[in-house]
């Protein structure tokens, strides 16, 4: 429910307004977000490397309101992957994209626009021998960003997609993307979506996430679990297990800031680790979704919007 509102309340330019200028925000976008510049993101990332982690950088942005500003979010993945390719970093990073962030909802023709910055960041990440995972936004977005994920794959068959186990039509998407070699990130979902599409209880988001892994555990695809969540990880070394994998064949994959200590244990038993790592001053809508998922943090929080200091 406080998710739900969370969410809703999101869209809001006052709250937008209160938060990113209230005296405690810092302090607690500094715990999921790399910092503000390319550098901060290589040097997050450097770190994480050095600890047997792998990275996937995210220049925070979504919702682009113009061409230009689209343009401005391609030239910075641009950057980031070839200061990241300079510091010797970049075959342990990707970079994760939002289609909105680079055009996706402009007026018109956004869906190509998007698809056409996204091309030249597949381009970037190629040059600098790492790839691209699209991630995935609201359920309005599903069909649009999919069709550019397999327009891309014709020229970068290594670009990842995502699917969001909370809808219910991603038991058919996992089948559809299970294919040879197809790179697809498994997470809950993050977005407020209506019942009609998706699955509100967390049983049943758990449910649909286990079937969902099962169908990509046993392709030939690799799979890409995206979870905090204990049991879930814990499911999936079993299904990796079941299915014969080895380790490196699937990887689980964290949020930056999101159970370090787990992180890093699942590194050391061997497994591939990735860690999403957002960066940039647009951070406002990626907190929201983070507090909503969090609602012992959201007391905190809101206690610190009302404080003066
Ligand atoms: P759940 O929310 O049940 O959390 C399990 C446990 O993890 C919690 O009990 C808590 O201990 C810890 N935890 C989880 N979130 C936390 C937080 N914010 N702060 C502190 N602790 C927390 N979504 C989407 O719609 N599109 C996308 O493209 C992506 N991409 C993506 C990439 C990666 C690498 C990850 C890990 C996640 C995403 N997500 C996403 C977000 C995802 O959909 C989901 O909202 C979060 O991962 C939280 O769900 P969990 O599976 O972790 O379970």
């Amino acid at each position: 429910m406080l998710r739900q509102v969370l969410l809703s309340a999101s869209r809001s330019p006052r709250l937008r307004r209160l938060v990113e200028t209230a005296p405690l925000s810092k302090q607690v976008v500094a715990r999921y977000v790399a910092g503000t510049t390319a550098e901060d993101a290589v040097r997050i990332s450097g770190r994480l490397l050095a600890d047997g982690l792998t990275v996937s950088v995210d220049q925070l942005g979504e919702d682009t309101i113009d061409r230009a500003q689209a343009e401005g979010i391609r030239d910075a993945y641009t950057l980031v992957l070839k200061q990241l390719a300079d510091a010797g970093l970049s075959r342990d990073a990707e970079v994760s994209v939002k289609l909105s962030a680079v055009g996706q909802a402009l007026p018109g023709d956004g869906a190509k626009i998007a698809y056409e910055n996204a091309y030249q960041i597949c381009e970037a990440a190629k040059a600098a021998d790492t790839t691209v995972t699209l991630d995935m936004e609201d359920h309005t977005t599903t069909d649009s960003t999919l069709s550019i994920v397999g327009d891309l794959r014709k020229d970068f068959p290594s670009v990842g997609a995502v699917l969001q186990a909370y809808l219910h039509r991603t038991e058919g998407d996992c089948l559809d993307l299970a294919g040879e070699g197809s790179r697809v990130r498994l997470c809950k979902g993050a977005y407020f979506e209506p019942e009609s599409v998706a699955y509100h209880g967390r049983g049943e988001v758990d449910r649909s996430y286990v079937r969902c892994l099962k169908i990509l555990m046993s392709g030939p695809g690799y799979p890409m679990v995206a979870t905090h969540d204990p049991r879930l990880i814990e499911i999936a070394g079993s299904l990796a297990a079941q299915n014969r994998r080895v380790q490196g064949s699937y990887e689980y994959q964290m949020l930056y800031g999101v159970r370090q200590e787990e992180q890093r244990r699942l590194a050391r038993v061997g497994e591939k680790v990735r860690v999403y790592v957002p960066y940039g001053d647009e951070w406002y809508g990626y907190l929201i979704r983070r507090l909503a998922e969090r609602p012992a943090n959201v007391a905190f929080f809101l206690r610190s919007l009302m404080s003066k200091k």
